[in-house]
């Protein structure tokens, strides 16, 4: 049985300042909740602070990225042990927009997943077909190539205490999520190929979510499909009440 996994991610937005009283804020709010895996994903600068904030609560703190290398002449680039000994415990790996803007491959995106779980970091990896790919109808073939070389390697063991995050390119931060059949479909194709490839245990285990302007809105449609296990968050995460109702919701008992 797989609880909701709920993220937010941040992106390049908070201070240390406001990332506090964000959690400050949000973990009593969440006290009660025992059901739902909660992350939040601050840049780098928050991520101590945060964690000291969410300390001895249900929400536990994500870096945003890691680099795969122990430690060394890579200016701007932090580790995955320092990122754990600043207090994470989660760390999001291949973001589209990593993708797109700073060279991730899927390639380095294997190397970052070692790289975290050699760490007892829980990785959380995306993947998602841009616009141009789903109209040319290669959307499985997409998902299948960045399953395959992201995840080469990895024991069934390993990819059952992964969070894999489908995002459609196309979905973030265009108001335009994807409709529960089509999160559907994308979701029961990728649960297959886990089991395919990495076993039955395995494809259990996984979580696998869902990211593309999710709100507290749309998330009980979203996350009603069984293969659908909860959501990562980019804007209506950075208002706490907006991502209090997303976890709210994400329990199927409260709809
Ligand atoms: P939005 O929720 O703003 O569409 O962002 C989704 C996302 O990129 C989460 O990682």
């Amino acid at each position: 049985m797989r609880v909701p996994f709920i993220a937010a991610n941040w992106k390049m937005f908070k201070t240390v300042h406001e990332g506090v009283v964000f959690v400050k804020e949000f973990r009593s709010m969440v006290k009660d909740i025992s059901d739902v895996e909660i992350v939040v994903a601050p840049p780098f600068t928050a991520v101590h602070a945060v964690a000291e904030a969410a300390r001895n609560s249900v929400v536990g703190v994500a870096g945003q990225d890691v680099h795969w290398e122990r430690e060394g002449a890579f200016t701007g680039a932090i580790s995955a042990g320092m990122l754990r000994e600043a207090g994470a415990e989660y760390v999001i790996i291949g973001h589209s927009e990593r993708r797109r803007l700073f060279g991730d491959t899927d390639e380095t995106v294997n190397r970052k997943l070692v790289a975290a779980l050699g760490s007892r970091l829980t990785p959380i990896v995306c993947i998602g077909e841009t616009l141009e790919e789903r109209e040319r109808g290669e959307t499985l073939a997409v998902l299948d190539r960045q399953i395959k070389a992201g995840l080469d390697s990895l024991t069934g063991e390993q990819v059952a205490s992964l969070v894999l995050a489908y995002e459609p390119v196309w979905a973030i931060g265009t108001g335009r999520n994807a409709t529960p059949l089509e999160a559907g479909e994308a979701h029961g194709h990728i649960r297959n190929r886990l089991r395919q490839w990495f076993g039955a245990p395995a494809a259990d285990h996984c979580h696998v979510i869902y990211g593309g302007s999710v709100k507290p809105d749309n998330i009980h449609e979203i996350v009603v499909h069984p293969d659908v296990d909860g959501a990562l968050v980019g804007g209506a995460s950075l208002e706490v009440r907006a991502f209090f109702d997303i976890v709210a919701r994400s329990r199927q008992s409260t709809v």
